[in-house]
């Protein structure tokens, strides 16, 4: 007889953007006259940049010619992509990485999802509430987690985010082993100064801990201040793992590329306690579960390193930026407490009621899709997050509708 893995059977109904895209579907179906102007999940909406379409087009054509043609790849990534990564996200702003630290990969949401399988059942894990939900459905799957009680799954240490911490979590009061940290962050949109990331790395570093740090966004960060890596801390290296992506730095998310940086400084240890590098760890598992990303794709990823790629990609993010800033703006005018939307994408929104009835509200009555925060986590009960990821038209056509929803 074939049986599940069970731990399946404790995980909520759906996938927090299926649920939504469901709702917004049976919305539509009953609604069809009614246009709805989504402003939920962090899709982007605008084209990738012109120099990563021209090397897009290009690494195309080579496929075309037996003499250009390239099969199988490096399952961890082209040189030319890894060392562009390296030298200019990171050993341009001081940290020293190095090129064959770098995993490419289809995405961050498959990495963050996959990298738990290198470690062992029995760890405590701290994840922040609220937060992107996949670092706690995978843990659940893996069967780290009790049931699912009063908002919260046993076994896990929540590291609440809330308006009197300014969304940015404070150390746990017990000892865990694996930590995750997304900064700027999602849902809140909260971001984290580099005395505040060094608590965390020298906690890691004290307690033989591990972090992840998902920093998918951190090409919306503005305050030259920020970290946008958690190697610009001295000692990260020995203790942190990085997730990147260019989905929505560049436009990528219908293209698939991102990237893990495992320094090779990075050490777990077996129940003996002899230590182990991550690196060479996820490099085995990457290599037998992975094929790499297609070539075509990489080239058109390493386009953004070029002057004009860099260039585009950066006036991508300008946009995005301009309507958070409405976002902002509006909501603020209708007397909401807000948070993000400065150094990030999403605007955290204090809905002073139900998340799931002010979602349902918006949706009815203005024809506008947010996420309703409670799906990142019991602290973001009461919250909405407005994504900044559409165009300026309709992001302005949403904010009006929204006001006269709410009058
Ligand atoms: C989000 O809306 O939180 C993200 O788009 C989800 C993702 O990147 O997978």
């Amino acid at each position: 007889m074939i049986t599940i893995n069970e731990h399946y059977l404790k995980l909520q109904a759906s996938y927090l953007f299926s649920d939504i895209a469901k709702r917004v579907a049976a919305f539509q179906q009953a609604n069809p006259d009614k246009e709805v102007i989504k402003l939920g999940i962090g899709d982007v909406t605008r084209s990738l940049p012109k120099a990563c379409i021209e090397a897009f087009h290009a690494a195309v054509d080579e496929m075309a010619n037996d003499a250009s043609f390239r099969g199988y790849g490096p399952e961890q990534g082209y040189d030319f992509l890894r060392k562009a990564i390296a030298e200019n996200d990171f050993q341009s702003r001081g940290a020293d990485i190095a090129a064959d630290e770098i995993f490419v990969s289809d995405g961050a949401k498959c990495d963050t999802g996959n990298i738990q399988e290198l470690f062992s059942q029995d760890i405590t894990i701290a994840i922040p509430d609220p937060v992107y939900p996949v670092y706690l459905d995978t843990n659940v799957m893996a069967g780290r987690t009790d049931m699912f009680e009063n908002g919260r799954y046993k076994g896990i240490v929540y590291l609440d985010s809330t308006k009197e911490n300014n969304f940015v979590p404070d150390l746990p009061k017990e000892p865990v082993d694996l930590i995750y940290l997304c900064f700027p962050n999602n849902p809140t949109g909260s971001t984290i100064t580099k005395e505040g990331l060094k608590v965390w790395v020298d906690y890691a570093r004290e307690n033989k801990a591990l972090i992840l740090f998902d920093a998918a966004y951190e090409a919306f960060i503005q305050d030259e201040e920020l970290p946008k890596s958690i190697y610009e801390i001295e000692g990260a290296k020995e203790v942190a793992i990085e997730f990147r992506s260019f989905s929505k730095s560049a436009g990528f998310t219908g293209t698939r590329c991102a990237f893990t940086v495992v320094p090779k400084e990075c050490v777990a240890y077996d129940r003996n306690g002899k230590s182990h590098s991550i690196h060479s760890l996820w490099n085995r598992r990457h290599c037998t579960k992975f094929n790499g990303v297609s070539y075509p794709v990489q080239r058109a990823a390493a386009a953004v390193y070029s002057e004009e790629g860099n260039a585009q990609a950066k006036e991508l993010v300008d946009y995005y930026m301009r309507n958070a800033a409405l976002v902002r703006k509006e909501m603020t005018a209708l007397g909401y407490d807000i948070v993000g939307g400065v150094n990030s994408p999403y605007i955290w929104i204090d809905g002073k009621q139900d998340s799931w009835a002010f979602f349902d509200m918006l949706l009815n009555k203005a024809g506008v899709v947010c996420t309703p925060g409670a799906g990142f986590g019991s602290c973001g009960n009461g919250y909405i997050r407005i994504s900044a990821f559409n165009s300026y038209e309709n992001v302005e056509k949403a904010m009006k509708r929204i006001k006269e929803a709410l009058s």
